[in-house]
């Protein structure tokens, strides 16, 4: 029997609602097709944007959208979004496809968007090709109330009001596409084009974002912190799961054997090695500094799925998706004082997708569950939690990991969210759960489980949901419980 502590007299941090975030790049079926088909589509829309996926991405609670890239940010320029439809320019995705990117999805749809999403919007700018000036120009567009010349470009594009834009980010893997930078260069033009980035709503400060690095580059941290410092609300990480570790051949998305699932679940959990040590690089440049640390890109990425075009990054999502997911929301979580944002890749049809679609249908995937699930501990209190667990073993680099990962936060009406993920394939685990000073009134309980092989697809859309979960008694102060294999549960705590 597993002992788990929770502790809600022990309160860390508010968990930054953004945590829950999505990223949307113009990529393969992203925007194109999975967010938005344009007016004149026979799927139901409004204003060009999927009704169906507008609907789903609501009711997973998504609190902010981060766009346009990715890759794409450093070759976009922002100008061609603008306009009259039929009159913007054509141009060639080189990053993703080859293909034909008519601009019809811009600046002004993006905020559609995100307002019928009822979310916040995170813009990427374009350091890579991009001048100042431009980045300088497309903030004064977005934002800028009053007579400017970009304010007035945006009234006649039929939008008097500015947008309500929360995060900026300035520049995308600068250390790869967007621009094989060092970081020391880097560092510098974050600082000048950062500068030319001015904050024009009133009290509403813009977020800036600064390149952060890649998976374990831990210099790359510690140089842009050293320059850019206090300049930026956030350093963004980029880390993706790939099962073999190897981007020649990273693995199915559905065929994989137990090697495999631990594999992957290893170098997912990887996550908070990577978290502790960024943070601590940049505690130890600056102990006073106020940048936080943003994920906005991670998640699985496979092989693409047989027959589709490689540059389109299409796969699909199992129960092992679902256990990612599970798992390194709970580190986010344990870790709220210091993120402040991450932004899983992508939301519809690109890498570990919240949504598929295919035609006029759509499935939600494993992972779109486990974001649904967990929606409660946003800007909630994060309270202290510890358990004991087994260690699963896995023959890669990253050797063992924990079978129960999880994180409990609290209402402002005292109700505690517990949520646990039992990363094992095959072993359930028996836990014994007491909560300090707490005399526990009712508990309610759900759970997201199956073999992990176990899909969502366009024939079979519900087979993999959320379920009333009944594997548990309560005890005066607490709870035991029988937690299943490869399982996400939420216990909601009432006293
Ligand atoms: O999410 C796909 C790509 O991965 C993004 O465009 C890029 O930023 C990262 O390398």
């Amino acid at each position: 029997m597993e002992k788990y502590l929770i502790n809600p007299n022990e309160k860390i941090a508010k968990i930054n609602k953004d945590i829950y975030g999505n990223f949307s790049e113009h990529l393969g079926r992203c925007v194109y097709e999975g967010l938005y088909v344009g007016e004149d589509s026979k799927i139901p829309n409004k204003n060009g944007m999927r009704c169906d996926v507008v609907e789903a991405l609501k009711e997973m609670g998504l609190p902010v959208l981060r766009w346009p890239g990715g890759c794409f940010a450093d070759e976009y320029h922002w100008k061609d979004g603008i306009g009259d439809k039929s009159k913007r320019k054509k141009m060639i995705n080189t990053h993703w496809g080859g293909v034909v990117e008519d601009n019809s999805f811009g600046t002004n749809e993006f905020f559609e968007l995100c307002e019928q999403l009822g979310c916040d919007a995170y813009v990427n700018g374009n350091v890579g090709s991009g001048t100042v000036q431009e980045m300088s120009e497309w903030v004064e567009y977005m934002t800028f109330d009053g007579v400017s010349p970009m304010a007035e470009l945006r009234k006649s594009n039929g939008r008097e009001k500015p947008f309500d834009l929360t995060y900026f980010g300035v520049g995308n893997e600068s250390w790869g596409c967007g621009g094989n930078m060092h970081p020391e260069y880097y560092a510098d033009l974050y600082r000048r084009y950062n500068t030319y980035c001015r904050d024009y709503m009133g009290n509403k400060h813009i977020k800036r974002i600064a390149c952060g690095p890649n998976a374990k580059d831990y210099n790359w941290t510690k140089k842009v912190m050293e320059k850019v410092g206090g300049q930026a609300d956030g350093i963004s990480l980029h880390y993706y799961t790939l099962p073999t570790g190897d981007w020649g051949h990273k693995g199915s998305a559905t065929e994989f054997d137990k090697d495999e699932y631990n594999s992957t679940i290893s170098r997912a959990y990887f996550m908070k090695e990577l978290v502790e040590n960024h943070l601590a690089v940049m505690q130890s440049v600056n102990p006073h500094c106020h940048t936080k640390l943003i994920i906005d890109e991670w998640g699985t990425w496979y092989d693409v799925e047989p027959g589709t075009n490689p540059g389109f990054l299409y796969q699909q999502n199992t129960m092992r998706d679902a256990i990612v997911a599970g798992l390194t929301l709970n580190i986010f979580n344990k870790h709220a004082d210091r993120i402040m944002m991450a932004n899983i890749a992508q939301t519809v049809n690109v890498l570990q997708s919240v949504i598929l679609t295919d035609g006029e249908k759509m499935v939600k995937t494993p992972t779109y569950y486990v974001f649904k699930m967990y929606k409660e501990h946003q800007e909630n209190t994060l309270v202290g939690s510890y358990i004991t667990t087994e260690k699963i073993h896995s023959k890669n680099d990253n050797g063992n990991f924990p079978q129960l990962v999880e994180s409990a936060s609290v209402d402002e009406n005292g109700v505690i969210y517990s949520t646990v993920t039992n990363t094992s394939s095959t072993k359930s685990a028996k836990i014994k759960c007491q909560i300090a000073d707490t005399k526990v009134e009712s508990i309610t309980a759900e759970i997201i489980t199956g073999e992990c092989h176990e899909k969502n697809d366009f024939d079979c859309e519900e087979n993999v949901n959320i379920k009333e979960f009944t594997g548990f008694r309560k005890l005066k102060d607490g709870f035991v419980a029988d937690i299943p294999a490869c399982s996400v549960v939420k216990f909601v705590i009432n006293k």
